[in-house]
C-alpha cells in the first residue's frame, strides 16, 4: 500500500516536472506560435510551427538584422540522407525561434543532372557578395548513384536571401593549379605515380609529398566536407576536405565568390580532418574540425593561424569535460559569430541519426576563450546571456 502511494507520488512529481520544463523551455504566444526561450543541445528543436528544424550540416548568414539558417533537408528512413528535396532555409532574429522559409535550392527531376533528386547535397553554406549584391551558396555534392566517389563542390546563386537559388555548376576545385605551399622542386619533378603503392605504409610519405594533389592535378582536387569563410576585407575562402579526406585545402574564391582563383594551401597533410568550421577572433583565424568516422562522432580538433595562408597551429580538442572525447555526440558544421556581441561565438554541430536522418539533432554550444584557445563545455540548457558573464 505504502509503496503504491510512493510510486504514485513519484509519478506525480515527474509529471509536474515535465509540465514545468515544457512551460519554461517552450511556451506559445498569442497567435499560438511556439516560443523557445533557451538552447537545449541535442533535444528536438521546434520551428515556430512546431516541427523539428530540418537544416542539417548547416551554416548561418546574418543579413539585414536577420539570421538565415541553411541546411540539408533530410527525410525519414535510411534513404533520407540523399537529397530528395534540397537545401532548406529558416529565418530568425533571436537564434532561438525560427520560421521555415522553404526550399532555397531545389533538387532537379532530370536524369543525369548534377543535382538530380537522390544526389547527395551536404553542408550548404551561403555568403553575401557586397559588390554583386548576390547570395552565393556552396555545397558538397555527390552525384546520384555514385556513393561518395564524385567529391565535388556545387555552387548556386540567388537575388534574394531565401532563394530560389539557381544552380550554376559543380566541379573539383583548382584544376591545373599547384598549392601555394607545395615544395617547388616537387611541382617540377616528373614523378611516375605508378611507382607509389597507394594505401601502403608509404601512403604517409605520398600524402606529405602531395601525390594526391598530383594525381588530381588535371581534373581538380577532391572536395567533400566544407565551409565558406568571408574575411573582413571581403575576400572569401572555400575550405574543404580534400585528397581522400586526408588533407584540408583552403582555397581563395574569386571576387564574385562564384569560382576559385587557383590560389590555395594544403594544411595538416594526412591529418584526416573533416567538418571544417572557420571563424576569426581578435585578428586570429580559428578552425574547428572533426576526425573521420562517418556519421559517428569523434573528438573535435582546433587550430589557429595569424594569416589564413598559415602557418596553422594545432591546438587540440576544444571540448572539455564529460563527453568531450565525442564532441558531446556531435560533429562540427559551423561557428556562428553572434551579431552585436564582440567575441561571442556559437559552436554548431550535428548529432547525426543515419537510420532516420530527419531526426538528426543540433548541438549548439557557446565558445569561450582561454588565452588564445577556444574552449567548448557542455550545457544542458543555455541562452545568450552566457556571453555576458
Ligand atoms: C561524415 C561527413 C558528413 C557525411 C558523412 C557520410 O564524415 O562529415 O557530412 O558526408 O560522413 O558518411
Amino acid at each position: 500500500m505504502v509503496s503504491l502511494l510512493s510510486i504514485g507520488l513519484r509519478w506525480g512529481m515527474q509529471l509536474l516536472a515535465l509540465v514545468f520544463l515544457f512551460y519554461f523551455s517552450a511556451s506559445t504566444n498569442s497567435e499560438g506560435l511556439r516560443i523557445n526561450q533557451t538552447f537545449t543541445p541535442g533535444e528536438l528543436w521546434w520551428d515556430n510551427e512546431g516541427t523539428h528544424i530540418n537544416a542539417h550540416g548547416g551554416g548561418i548568414l546574418y543579413h539585414d538584422h536577420t539570421y538565415y539558417w541553411f541546411g540539408e533537408h533530410k527525410t525519414a528512413g535510411r534513404g533520407g540522407n540523399t537529397a530528395l528535396v534540397g537545401v532548406q532555409v529558416y529565418a530568425s532574429r533571436d537564434l532561438l525561434n525560427w520560421s521555415n522559409e522553404g526550399v532555397a535550392l531545389s533538387v532537379v527531376d532530370e536524369a543525369g543532372h548534377d543535382i538530380e533528386r537522390g544526389a547527395v547535397i551536404e553542408r550548404p553554406k551561403v555568403v553575401y557578395n557586397e559588390s554583386t549584391g548576390k547570395f552565393v551558396m556552396w555545397f558538397h555534392l555527390e552525384l546520384k548513384g555514385q556513393g561518395y566517389i564524385a567529391a565535388r563542390a556545387g555552387v548556386a546563386v540567388a537575388e534574394e536571401v531565401t532563394g530560389p537559388y539557381t544552380f550554376i555548376e559543380s566541379l573539383r576545385p583548382n584544376a591545373q593549379h599547384w598549392p601555394v605551399n607545395m615544395d617547388a622542386d616537387f611541382k617540377n619533378q616528373d614523378v611516375d605515380l605508378d611507382q607509389y603503392e597507394w594505401w601502403t605504409p608509404r601512403w604517409r610519405k605520398a600524402v606529405d609529398e602531395g601525390l594526391f594533389v598530383r594525381r588530381d592535378f588535371e581534373g581538380g582536387q577532391m572536395s567533400r566536407d566544407m565551409t565558406v569563410f568571408v574575411d573582413d576585407d571581403g575576400k572569401a575562402y572555400h575550405v574543404f576536405s580534400s585528397e581522400e579526406n586526408l588533407t584540408i585545402h583552403i582555397a581563395e574564391l574569386s571576387d564574385d565568390y562564384l569560382s576559385h582563383t587557383g590560389r590555395y594551401i594544403r594544411i595538416f597533410p594526412g591529418g584526416h580532418n573533416e567538418a571544417p568550421a572557420l571563424f576569426k577572433h581578435e585578428g586570429r583565424y580559428y578552425m574547428i574540425t572533426s576526425g573521420c568516422t562517418g556519421w559517428d562522432p569523434n573528438a573535435a580538433r582546433s587550430a589557429m593561424a595569424t594569416s589564413i595562408w598559415g602557418p596553422w597551429e594545432m591546438l587540440g580538442n576544444p571540448c572539455v569535460g564529460e563527453g568531450a572525447d565525442l564532441t558531446f555526440h556531435s560533429q562540427s558544421t559551423f561557428v556562428l559569430p553572434v551579431a552585436g556581441k564582440e567575441g561571442a561565438f556559437i559552436f554548431m554541430g550535428d548529432r547525426w541519426r543515419p537510420r532516420n536522418p530527419i531526426d538528426g539533432r543540433y548541438v549548439w554550444l557557446p565558445i569561450k576563450f582561454e588565452g588564445h584557445k577556444p574552449v567548448i563545455e557542455w550545457h544542458e540548457e543555455w541562452d545568450l546571456s552566457v556571453f555576458d558573464e
